[in-house]
């Protein structure tokens, strides 16, 4: 909505919430600390707070004045009851549609903005139209309009954004939307098809950009067997234009609130249809990832002879990728959490993530990879500063790839680490070429030529 506000200053726009603490947050002075962390954002919050934008948690006012609601709240997978792991969970998003369509007057146009299971937009219109049916002032359309951007690339995604999908079936719901995305984006990138084609392009995309990472990770897991380097595969097949080269960079695993989740929901809806075949294809997908992160985790436990207790092992980065302090799905939560169970001594660095999220998602957060691990807390420290973090210990992990940390002096850390020492990058992050004449030992994922 920052984006919006900021390219459209003729309309207004309003971001409310129920959480008083994080519109809080969203209206302070210290630019420097809003709730989510994302190159770009707080310099475009500074124009536009206040002149077109505000944050609140007047819901209802902001509803009834409303020409125009985005629905854009979480939709985490389901933990329990049918569909459990698999679908996702609407309470948030049916609790907006019932609020909208109680307290909204005149003509509203309710875009969906939260990614969703194929045809929820049939329960928004059902909940919205049974309100329309009683009282005659009020009448609603339906919209469906995914996003498409990543984290940390979000504002130059949503400035110069691929295409933009308009799904619906009321031609000037959806012109009135068109018209504002007009307001900067070229009308050849906006795409109109129906509500159900626009919820599963979504899904579809995600799944797409996800099966690429999991394609190109087990052949990582070759490379490192028969001596090719993944990196020089990925660039080799890149180079086809029908390829193409992006998305291609094997790692520990996709991270982050959307792939497997989506995955999970087109296996979901492929099941409830009955198309079995299909949904064990895409669950691959999710295996082949959660296989790598299980593989990254053992190679370490094998390198360290089978023993990691009173080891001390540096983790650096636990985001789920660079530039974000978001850690949902982070491949690094199943490898800390296997590492601690080997009883491993971890100390944690990341560039923007803090101790306290770092603990929450170890401790608090249930987790689906590891019924039986073993945590103890006391076999963990954050530290600020990630030399502190590798000084005197038995190795060093690197899982995100942060730029920092492609400019480690490993000469430095030759110095004050406990030998044999070894480097697991499973990034691709170092070329250094010295490592081995500084008697460490280097592992890098899918480099078989080094392993
Ligand atoms: C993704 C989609 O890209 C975006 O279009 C959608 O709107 C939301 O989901 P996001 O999750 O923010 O965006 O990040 P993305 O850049 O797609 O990365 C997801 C994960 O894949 C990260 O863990 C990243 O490290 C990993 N990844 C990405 C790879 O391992 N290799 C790659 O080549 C690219």
């Amino acid at each position: 909505m920052a984006v919006f506000a900021k390219n459209c200053p003729h309309i207004e726009f309003e971001v409310v919430d129920i959480n008083k603490e994080r519109i809080r947050a969203w209206n302070s002075k210290d630019l420097s600390n809003l709730p989510v962390f994302e190159p770009g954002l707080s310099e475009i919050i500074k124009i536009v707070r206040d002149r077109n934008l505000i944050f609140s948690t007047d819901l209802n006012n902001s509803i009834r004045k409303a020409d125009m609601i985005f629905i854009s709240v979480n939709t985490p997978i389901k933990k329990t009851g049918l569909g459990a792991g698999e679908t996702s969970d609407l309470r948030w998003v049916e609790s907006c549609a019932r609020q909208i369509s109680e307290i909204a007057e005149n003509h509203t146009i309710v875009v969906e903005k939260s990614t969703l299971p194929v045809k929820t937009a049939q329960t928004i219109k059902d909940i919205l139209l049974s309100s329309e049916s009683g009282i005659k002032t009020k009448s609603f359309s339906v919209l469906s309009n995914p996003e498409f951007l990543a984290e940390g690339t979000a504002i130059s995604d949503l400035e110069a954004p691929d295409r933009v999908l308009i799904g619906g079936d009321d031609k000037h719901a959806m012109k009135a939307l068109n018209d504002i995305y007009l307001n900067w984006i070229p009308q050849e990138k906006l795409i109109f098809t129906n509500l159900w084609s626009s919820e599963l392009s979504k899904l579809t995309a995600n799944a797409f950009l996800a099966q690429r990472i999991s394609s190109i990770n087990s052949i990582s897991a070759i490379c490192e067997v028969t001596g090719a380097d993944v990196n020089e595969v990925a660039n080799a097949i890149g180079k086809d234009s029908r390829i193409g080269s992006k998305f291609l960079q094997s790692g520990p695993g996709f991270g982050g609130s959307c792939f497997k989740k989506d995955i999970l929901n087109l296996v979901y809806l492929s099941k409830y249809f009955g198309l079995n075949e299909v949904a064990n294809y895409w669950r691959s997908v999710v295996e082949i990832n959660t296989w790598q992160q299980t593989r990254v985790y053992e190679v370490i436990v094998k390198k360290l002879y089978g023993n990691l207790a009173n080891k001390k092992i540096a983790i650096l980065g636990f985001a789920f990728k660079k530039n974000t302090n978001d850690t949902r799905e982070s491949p690094s939560i199943a490898i800390c959490k296997n590492l601690l169970n080997e009883g491993a001594f971890l100390s944690i660095h990341d560039v923007k993530v803090t101790k306290e999220i770092i603990e929450n998602t170890l401790f608090e957060s249930p987790s689906t990879l590891d019924k039986n691990v073993y945590l103890n807390k006391s076999n963990l420290e954050f530290q600020p500063n990630f030399y502190d973090a590798i000084k005197n210990s038995d190795a060093v992990v690197l899982l995100t790839e942060w730029e920092v940390y492609k400019n480690i002096d490993w000469e430095c850390v030759s110095k004050n680490v406990r030998k044999p020492f070894w480097i697991f990058d499973t990034r691709s992050l170092i070329k250094d070429k010295n490592i081995h004449n500084l008697g460490l030992n280097i592992w890098q994922l899918g480099n078989g030529s080094l392993n």
